[in-house]
């Protein structure tokens, strides 16, 4: 991503995108608001959150139940997300594409059901020292489960895996490599086609978590050929409760169900049931129709500005930002990788990351303070925590200079 940080964007109208997200235009506590928590969660645009009126308003029935025109109607616009994260992903199949509640709920679908069915006494699952919590611990509750034993791929100081150990972890016993493709707290962007390239070589499946990837940058997944791979649509400006599990559909077929409910069945009796074919085997119950509907209405937004012109634009911020905090006596940056992503953590000098995020709300500066939901990231570096600056392609360099503004009003605070 940091590849295209001197591109310079000439038809982009950044400003008139900023002003397409309503939620940015208030002030917190007195303040004009300086949202850089992105990688907790986006904001959406207006013409998401209209759709998503839209489809309360006039569409709103269940899906693939009904004979009805509404019920049609819902079912035509929520599988439309479906083809346009297909497209946007550029997976093979459009039913390689499941849906689920998030990320997290990717990572458990797989852990509980390939896991399950796959895992064995000693086989090992491999992870990173920079994992967030949920490309963790389902890992963990399954190997109890099984008797698989996890393997951890160590990091430097600036936040970048230790390739030749890595290399070194894999063997015949490794039945699963699980990597972030970003990390959610020092932005670090992970070699991860060399990651599957190597796991293939080596007869092990892999998941990457795309969580902090898909949003930032284009993901072409047949380049890629991760088997599975995971995202979350409150991320990338559309809702929350809602996400994509990406998988081969050859794997994908030999998993078992997940959730056993309405939808996902083919036929049922009291003595046996069968399963609904791909992607509905993994989708029991009534889906989160309208946050679907907007998840496809988000990937038509995105697409319309160009992942590319997203990723150059974050790109230069993320410089810009990293120039001017790099500036600042007493603040460090933690996470220095070589290629990274829009997401900078810092540590002030003697003021606790906690304390620095609550003078900085004040100022109306939103930013995420603590582990980040990735705690060995925070013991590697022998921290509490870090306060995290995440920017998007609709901030500013007028964000960052009153986030600057704000370290140095923290700083002053507790001198
Ligand atoms: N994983 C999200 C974050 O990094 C919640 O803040």
């Amino acid at each position: 991503m940091t590849k295209l940080a001197n591109d310079t964007s000439t038809k982009t109208d950044w400003n008139k995108i900023r002003s397409q997200f309503p939620v940015l235009d208030q002030k917190i506590n007195g303040q004009d608001l300086v949202y850089l928590d992105n990688a907790a969660s986006s904001q959406m645009p207006v013409i998401v959150s209209d759709r998503i009126d839209h489809y309360h308003k006039k569409e709103h029935s269940n899906v693939h139940r009904g004979i009805h025109s509404l019920s049609q109607k819902a079912t035509d616009a929520y599988e439309s997300t479906r083809t346009k994260v297909q497209e946007f992903i550029n997976a093979r199949h459009k039913e390689e594409i499941i849906f689920t509640t998030g990320t997290t709920d990717s990572i458990n679908l797989v852990a509980q059901s390939y896991g399950r069915k796959n895992f064995n006494t000693g086989d090992e699952i491999i992870l990173s020292e920079m994992e967030h919590h949920a490309n963790i611990v389902p890992w963990q509750l399954i190997a109890e489960e099984t008797g698989a034993v996890l393997r951890i791929v160590p990091m430097n100081d600036a936040g970048e895996l230790d390739m030749d150990t890595y290399e070194s972890l894999l063997s015949e016993k490794t039945k699963m490599v699980a990597i972030v493709h970003v990390s959610n707290a020092l932005g670090t962007v992970n070699p991860v086609k060399e990651i599957i390239n190597l796991a293939h070589q080596n007869e092990s499946l892999v998941l990457i978590d795309g969580a902090q990837a898909v949003p930032h940058s284009k993901v072409d997944i047949q380049d890629l050929d991760a088997d599975f791979y995971t995202f979350s649509a409150h991320k990338m400006c559309g809702p929350t409760g809602f996400g994509v599990l990406y998988g081969k559909k050859e794997i994908l077929q030999d998993m078992p169900p997940y959730r056993g409910g309405g939808d996902m069945i083919d036929k049922v009796t009291f003595e046996e049931t069968t399963w609904n074919d791909l992607p509905y085997k993994f989708e029991a119950g009534t889906p989160p129709i309208a946050a679907g509907i907007g998840l496809g209405s988000a990937i038509d937004y995105l697409n319309e500005i160009g992942m590319d012109e997203i990723a150059s634009r974050e790109a230069q911020l993320l410089d810009y930002a990293t120039k001017r905090i790099n500036d600042l006596e007493g603040v460090r940056i933690i996470g220095t990788a070589k290629d990274k992503a829009s997401v900078i953590s810092f540590l002030i000098d003697n003021i606790h990351s906690t304390d620095a995020g609550t003078i900085l709300d004040q100022k109306g500066i939103a930013v995420r303070t603590g582990h980040h939901c990735a705690q060995p990231i925070m013991q590697h570096y022998d921290i509490p925590g870090t306060a995290r600056a995440s920017i998007s392609f609709y901030n500013t360099e007028e964000d960052i200079d009153k986030l600057i503004d704000g370290i140095k009003y923290v700083k002053d605070f507790f001198s």
